[in-house]
């Protein structure tokens, strides 16, 4: 979304006074500000300020699915206005610039999808998780639940943080997720490819790299501890990744199972 810087200052202004102004009218006529909300007006803020993450209509997408369910950090509809002005520490959701009225609409939208039916994983989990486990290798590379290796991140409750078109995204086409540059939700997931003087040539994960050291870790599992003096060349490749895609080693319904497996991982 666009928007002029002036209009943004104003905003930010208008975010600080209205949180003062929200307070008193809380503290006072509580029930008069909540009943103002207007859930039509909180889904275009939505669409403008959440969609990208969370799909249009709450679907699900980097972030969770919103429709029909129960949030772990929000009991009422208050907890989620605060959850937009705070945002969730720890993860990719920053906090949201909006007004505390804005907010407000915002969370009455959100708290009124958990009225809608969330759509349940298709698939089936348990040959999901023999895939996972399996033929797919998934856990060459994942933990889930204090089983498997640690090169990707840990999915043992990727069904909380991720919604279903994100997870199916992953498989098909790893690295959707990582960032481009150096600062993002992935950027300790980097691969990078390295050449020494001898002519070896690796690619890997960075465990760790400091200004003389890089450790990195194979697709075998192998570790490394490399010198920098002793390297021709090390690419760093942001927005790439070493997950292989799974679009033609896996039929649709093995990649459907994956999904629903992964989205009950919680
Ligand atoms: C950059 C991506 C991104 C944006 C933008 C974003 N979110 Fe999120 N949101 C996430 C992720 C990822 C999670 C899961 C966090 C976790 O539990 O690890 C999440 C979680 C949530 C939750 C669940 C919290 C819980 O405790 O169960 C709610 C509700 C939510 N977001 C609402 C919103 C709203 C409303 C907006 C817009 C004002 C928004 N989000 C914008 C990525 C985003
Ligand atoms: C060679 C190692 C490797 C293998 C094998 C692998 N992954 Fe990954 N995976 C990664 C890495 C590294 C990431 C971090 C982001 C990226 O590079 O795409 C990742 C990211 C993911 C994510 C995104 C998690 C998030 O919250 O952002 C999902 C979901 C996922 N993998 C599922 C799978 C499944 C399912 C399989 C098996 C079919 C699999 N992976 C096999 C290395 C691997």
């Amino acid at each position: 979304m666009k928007t002029p810087i002036t209009f943004y200052k104003w905003t930010l202004l208008a975010g600080y006074s209205s949180c003062l102004v929200g307070f008193l009218l809380l503290t006072t006529t509580g029930e008069t500000f909540a009943q103002q909300q207007n859930p039509v007006q909180g889904e275009t803020l939505f669409v403008g300020y959440c969609s990208r993450c969370h799909g249009i209509g709450g679907t699900g997408g980097e972030g969770p699915s919103l429709q029909g369910r129960q949030f772990v950090r929000a009991t009422e509809e208050s907890d989620l206005a605060r959850l937009v002005l705070t945002g969730i520490s720890g993860t990719v959701m920053s906090r949201t610039w909006v007004t505390r009225e804005e907010a407000s609409q915002i969370a009455s939208y959100v708290w009124s999808l958990a009225r809608v039916e969330n759509q349940p994983a298709l698939g089936d989990v348990s040959s999901g998780r023999e895939i996972f486990n399996g033929i797919g290798g998934c856990i060459n590379c994942h933990i889930v639940s204090g089983r498997g290796v640690g090169i990707g991140p840990d999915l043992s409750n990727v069904g909380v943080r991720r919604g279903l078109p994100f997870l199916r995204e992953s498989v098909l086409a790893p690295g959707t997720s990582i960032s481009k540059g150096s600062r993002g939700s992935h950027s300790s997931f980097l691969a990078v490819r390295v050449e020494m003087n001898d002519g070896r040539k690796m690619r890997g994960m960075r465990i760790n790299e400091d200004a003389f050291i890089l450790n990195l870790r194979d697709t075998e599992g192998s570790y490394y501890m490399l010198q920098k003096e002793e390297m021709r060349s090390m690419t760093r490749e942001f927005g790439e990744s070493i997950m292989p895609e799974y679009g033609s080693t896996l039929s649709n319904k093995q990649i459907t199972d994956l999904v629903a497996y992964m989205a009950s991982l919680r």
